[in-house]
């Protein structure tokens, strides 16, 4: 049985000041609610010591939004899988189409990445999707594949998350329809257990892009999705507490 796993990814919006309001809201709102969920909030790394310190008794994961795919040394602006162990980081998310598109982050990149996170114990939330160009000449299902096979090779399967966002439906407003969804998550299973045999029904798979109150509880009816990756409505308590508690 999976636990569903919804998190909040801040990307580079919330400061010192907003993060700690909207942390101690989140955590009254949540204190009254039987969650049948696992919630977590990606922020920017140097926002991380202060939010373990002050929320590590709290059922609240937090985690960072990248990490470098060496373990030390001349990498001037990164932040390494070390650093994030040593301050007690829960999940690092990885591969994102950000990274991928701003920053050349590629499948390779992103397979050494997953394995220095599991070697330092910090679960990896691996992305994958593709662009409005791939989804519309129905090119979805081999770059999904691929991605699949590269990003996710030798590695200990059930200690990862895995998220499918449709680069097209993030921050768009378009989410991909449950079917869409509910079909490339199913997908991305197969080819899973194409790789792991049973493992691949152990495998947390999150839906991220556009992922609002609204559209919530239709996309955790889908057999294959165990959750969601929540861009820009995590910014807000509101919509935030109200995916959360979506049934
Ligand atoms: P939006 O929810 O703003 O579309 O962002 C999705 C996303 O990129 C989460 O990682």
């Amino acid at each position: 049985m999976r636990k569903p796993f919804i998190i909040g990814n801040w990307k580079m919006n919330m400061g010192f000041d907003e993060a700690y309001e909207f942390i101690d809201g989140l955590i009254e709102r949540l204190s009254t609610q039987q969650l049948d969920v696992f919630v977590g909030i990606a922020c920017q790394s140097p926002l991380l010591v202060p939010m373990i310190a002050e929320f590590y008794h709290e059922e609240i994961f937090l985690g960072a939004q990248n990490c470098n795919d060496h373990l030390s040394g001349a990498y001037t602006g990164e932040v390494s899988a070390t650093i994030l162990n040593e301050i007690e980081t829960d999940f690092c998310i990885i591969g994102h189409s950000e990274r991928r598109q701003y920053y050349n982050e590629t499948n390779e990149s992103v397979n050494k990445k997953a394995k220095l996170l599991l070697d330092y114990d910090i679960k990896p939330i691996i992305c994958v999707g593709e662009t409005l160009e791939q989804f519309e000449n129905n090119h979805t299902k081999e770059v999904i594949e691929k991605q699949v096979k590269d990003c996710l090779k030798d590695l200990d399967i059930k200690k990862c998350v895995i998220a499918y966002e449709p680069i097209w439906a993030i921050g768009t407003g378009k989410t991909a329809t449950t079917a869409i969804a509910q079909d490339i998550c199913s997908l991305i299973r197969e080819n899973l257990r194409a790789m792991y045999g049973d493992k691949a029904d152990e495998v947390t798979i999150q839906y991220g892009g556009s992922v609002k109150a609204n559209n919530i509880k239709e996309l955790m009816a889908c057999p294959d999705i165990d959750g969601a990756l929540v861009g820009g409505a995590s910014l807000n308590l509101d919509e935030f507490v109200a995916i959360l508690t979506y049934e």
